[in-house]
């Protein structure tokens, strides 16, 4: 409890009753401090510019269709409270598009609506683990379902670990791991799964989803599916649902929303879709927790799926107004993700990027930077922590560093490609190259391109990529 440690150790300021020391379990998300650090930084003035890649938001703003349904809500004074499960109507427009993409019949009674995608984990937890039982999450991954696992287990999560490839050192979840940590423990009950993946970006295959729905079939587990980028995949990557494997809902909680693929993360809009009699657990753990999602953001909800009506009021649906614009939207991701690998992969074999799959985040290895001398011996920097920390503070670079996401992401960093490109993508980039080619070289070590070469390098992938 790092907030509270300053309270609890300082004799004057320390409260008279101690906290709950379960709580030391309890993780957190590193990208809301790291993002207030940047904003922190970028207040005293010491860069004229931090190139932002740490961002877990949106590129794009909500579309303004979206917008104009939300303020003709508020006009109407629907500001009372909501249904605590989501309007019927508006769960049935969930359903239909759901029952169409992921081609297995969803029915309103399978929905629940909560503020934002991310309460679905405690909810499934919750509802699902009782004392001594297992919950299994990927490692490296988003790090809600560890912190989370970790404090409801006492720290006794277990970890899919990925793979690394020797070659290019790009990451796998392999499932015979996944195999084997199943049948060590007989008591797992749930297991935490998420495609397209924060942090690597990559995508999980049909066939091995096949095969982990084959598993927990076989063992009488639970999978919290978490496909909250699910619309932002790229090229032949398609995404695949779990639900589409017959029977799999029985044993899905399928945690998705509003907040990545409408660029709405800041609206607090998220769905659940799980078996009819999980749903009801989760209505009554919901009115314990937040009442309801509030009335505007259950209209807006429905809109982005069919027409809703609601006291009288009717709110047409904005499903054909946004597919172009969510259209180009992806098709930026798809072509920032493209040009910072590419970029990146100019100093291989010092960094090895992986390629962009879907939602908006790359995962190079950065291992060769980390074991440079004069990073290690003169700087004093040894870990992806420090590394990040100094890249922000010393060259004003934000990334996160791969460990914040599990230890089998140490050594990578994560980038996210969402904000602008003119702005941070491409000079960020530049400036990046820049600096670490110049690590190189004080290393006593000789880079794959030189200083002089950046800026005509990257002129190039900017014409390939943006042109
Ligand atoms: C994989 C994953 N799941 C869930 C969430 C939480 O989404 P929300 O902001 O809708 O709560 C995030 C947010 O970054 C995420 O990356």
């Amino acid at each position: 409890m790092q907030l509270a440690d300053k309270f609890l150790k300082d004799d004057a300021l320390s409260p008279k009753v101690d906290y709950n020391h379960e709580l030391d379990f309890l993780g957190t998300e590193t990208s809301f401090g790291f993002g207030a650090e940047v904003t922190a930084l970028e207040a005293t003035k010491k860069f004229p510019q931090i190139y932002k890649f740490h961002i877990g938001d949106t590129g794009p703003k909500t579309p303004e269709p979206i917008i104009e349904v939300a303020i003709q809500a508020l006009k109407d004074k629907q500001t009372k409270y909501g249904h605590f499960m989501g309007y019927k109507q508006v769960h049935a427009n969930i359903a239909r598009y759901w029952t169409k993409t992921r081609g297995v019949e969803i029915n309103t009674e399978n929905i629940l609506l909560e503020p934002g995608g991310k309460p679905a984990i405690e909810l499934a937890i919750q509802a699902l683990v009782s004392k001594g039982e297992k919950i299994i999450v990927q490692n490296p991954s988003y790090p809600i379902y560890g912190s989370l696992a970790n404090f409801y287990t006492q720290g006794k999560c277990l970890s899919w670990t990925a793979r690394q490839n020797p070659t290019d050192k790009t990451l796998d979840f392999n499932l015979d791991d996944l195999k084997m940590i199943v049948e060590k423990n007989n008591n797992v009950k749930l297991l935490f799964l998420n495609t397209p993946q924060n942090p690597t970006g990559m995508m999980m295959s049909q066939e091995k989803l096949e095969q982990v729905a084959a598993l927990a079939m076989k063992h009488k587990f639970m999978v919290v599916f978490d496909d909250i980028y699910d619309q932002i995949t790229f090229g032949e990557n398609k995404h695949f649902s779990l639900l589409s494997v017959p029977e799999m809902l029985d044993y899905t909680i399928n945690l998705n929303g509003c907040s990545k693929n409408y660029a709405m993360t800041g609206w607090r809009i998220g769905f659940i879709i799980a078996p009819e009699w999980l749903i009801h657990i989760f209505g009554q753990l919901a009115v314990n927790k937040w009442s309801c999602v509030s009335r505007v953001n259950q209209i807006v909800a429905g809109t982005i799926f069919g027409d809703v009506d609601l006291d009288g009021f009717h709110y047409n649906s904005v499903a054909e107004q946004i597919k172009p614009i969510l259209k180009s939207d992806f098709a930026e991701y798809e072509k920032k993700g493209r040009f910072l690998s590419a970029a990146l992969k100019l100093l291989s074999p010092f960094i090895l990027p992986n390629e962009p799959e879907g939602a908006f985040y790359l995962f190079p290895n950065f291992e060769n930077i980390l074991k440079l001398k004069y990073l290690n011996e003169t700087l004093n920097i040894k870990t992806d922590k420090e590394f990040s920390h100094w890249l922000l503070y010393e060259n004003g670079v934000a990334t996160l560093p791969g460990s914040d996401f599990g230890s089998g992401g140490t050594g990578y960093m994560r980038f996210s490609y969402a904000e602008d490109r003119n702005n941070h993508l491409i000079p960020g980039v530049k400036h990046l190259l820049k600096t670490m080619i110049d690590l190189i070289e004080q290393s006593g070590e000789i880079p794959p391109i030189k200083q002089t070469d950046v800026e005509e390098k990257v002129k190039l992938l900017e014409e390939k990529y943006f042109v």
